[in-house]
């Protein structure tokens, strides 16, 4: 043993199939990667023989998701599944996260506890559901950290992320690599007359779009030129704070909407089911907008040959795009796609699973999250399979009354234990001194399978009835206009 044959990366510990010199230096294995080949590593991480030295290899991580919401519950339900994890954190979580794992009172964006958190308990990963901590750099904050700099962190770095924190940033990405998108052109205070002059140029409706995240209310879609233009004069005078100091215009498009996903190691891509969203507040899509009321997958009209545009029209140039640009991007890529007569074009990009979608795509991914994820971390994502329930899932969420405007919390919850054949997912709940309450506008996901989509559609509609809260309000029609 006097050098090493190889030094192996972190991801390939899940490869190890006999292991030796438990407790003692250098550590001897065999190694699937390597062709059952003899490894003999010298001390180069220490969490690696600690996790050998347990003897079930194959149940020994640790995971840490953050966020709150029915996306992270969703998550938490299919990350609690791998035979890999014996440990799952939840930070902050909900009291549904909570019967999963162990929710910890960190917020998202509390970096130097997070990391504390993570070294403390030996965290193995971290898996990011929301877009605000990466926005604000989550991935570079504990990869530049020489403490925290070994725990791979699932989603991109600030730079990626700023496909979903800055419009115009995206914008800029779609043209430099000839993605079909809306055209557009982007104005702040210092061109504002220019800003007017162009919209006169466009026809109604015209749509706005402040550059900087605004929790999903930041696109104006206006019907007349005039408010057009006094829109304009308001987001750039801060009617979104910092976020609309700059805005993007841009060419209105017409079509149906349909989100795409994508887990990429940077290099590599696999394609997730795909889903639609539902996110007005009212039946046959009227009334304001929401966080989504529900969502459906398979989505119809993706059929194989839409699908192949989307991937080398869109999908493809985009993961090539970020690593031509050396913008590190280790997570999920969410395209927010619109069927404009029968060709995608990108409305959006997120850095990050959706919400609700997330509560149906999880159901109809078989393979085990946690090897895609490690192959997301390792860079070798081409060597997993994802395998796909050809089942149909419909997710109908149930909300507080008076959403997306006021409402009120703490209403007492009841009937989920009568829920049946369904997976209900908490989004806004919380426990008070026993009691489940109502905590958000977006109170519970109910999810359920079928093998036609009106019986996932019929079990859900269902399970939303049994469930009980004041001023419960859902959507009966989610699915019925595919
Ligand atoms: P975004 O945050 O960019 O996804 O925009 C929110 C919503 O506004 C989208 O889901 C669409 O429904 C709508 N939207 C955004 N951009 C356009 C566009 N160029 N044409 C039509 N609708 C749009
Ligand atoms: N469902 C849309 C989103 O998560 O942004």
């Amino acid at each position: 043993y006097h050098r090493p044959i190889a030094i192996i990366p972190w991801g390939y510990c899940t490869h190890i199939v006999n292991c030796s010199s438990l407790g003692h230096q250098p550590l001897t294995f065999r190694c699937k990667t390597y062709n059952n080949c003899k490894i003999v590593l010298f001390l180069q991480c220490l969490s690696l023989t600690l996790r050998t030295n347990n003897s079930s290899i194959h149940e020994s991580m640790k995971i840490l998701l953050l966020g709150s919401g029915g996306r992270e519950h969703a998550l938490a339900w299919k990350i609690a599944q791998s035979k890999q994890v014996n440990k799952l954190f939840i930070a902050p979580g909900n009291a549904g996260t909570a019967e999963i794992g162990e929710n910890v009172n960190i917020g998202t964006c509390e970096f130097d506890r997070l990391k504390d958190f993570a070294l403390h308990n030996q965290v193995d990963m971290v898996v990011v559901g929301p877009e605000d901590p990466l926005v604000n750099g989550i991935y570079d904050e504990f990869k530049n950290d020489i403490r925290t700099s070994h725990i791979p962190v699932i989603g991109p770095s600030k730079k990626g992320a700023a496909l979903e924190g800055s419009k115009d940033f995206a914008k800029g990405f779609m043209m430099r690599h000839g993605i079909p998108t809306a055209k557009y052109r982007t104005f702040n205070g210092t061109n504002i007359a220019e800003g007017l002059a162009f919209l006169d140029t466009l026809r109604p409706p015209y749509v706005l779009k402040a550059d900087g995240l605004c929790a999903g209310k930041g696109v104006l879609i206006v019907p007349t030129l005039q408010e057009a233009k006094q829109e304009l004069q308001n987001m750039l005078g801060g009617r979104f704070g910092n976020a609309s100091t700059t805005v993007v215009i841009e060419e209105f498009l017409s079509g149906i909407e349909c989100s795409v996903f994508v887990l990429t190691d940077g290099k590599h891509y696999k394609i997730l089911p795909e889903a639609k969203d539902y996110k007005r507040i009212g039946e046959h899509d009227t009334g304001l907008n929401t966080g989504g009321m529900g969502s459906i997958t398979p989505v119809p009209f993706a059929t194989p040959e839409w699908m192949k545009k989307v991937e080398e029209r869109i999908i493809r140039p985009t993961v090539e795009g970020l690593a031509q640009e050396n913008i590190d991007y280790k997570g999920f890529i969410f395209f927010g796609l619109i069927n404009v007569e029968g060709e995608p074009m990108v409305i959006e990009y997120n850095c990050r699973m959706g919400d609700p979608e997330t509560e149906s795509v999880m159901l109809r991914l078989k393979s085990d999250i946690v090897d895609l994820l490690e192959g997301v971390a390792t860079g070798h994502l081409d060597r997993c399979k994802v395998e796909i329930d050809p089942r149909s899932v419909v997710c109908v969420m149930l909300v507080s009354g008076g959403y997306p405007e006021n409402y009120v919390k703490g209403y007492p919850i009841s009937g989920i234990d009568k829920v049946e054949g369904s997976i209900v997912f908490h989004s806004g709940t919380a426990l008070k001194e026993g009691q489940l309450v109502t905590n958000g506008g977006r109170v519970i996901a109910v999810s359920s399978y079928g093998n036609t989509k009106e019986e996932a559609q019929q079990k859900s509609f269902n399970g939303a009835l049994k469930i009980q809260f004041k001023d419960k309000y859902f959507r009966n029609d989610i699915g019925k206009d595919l």
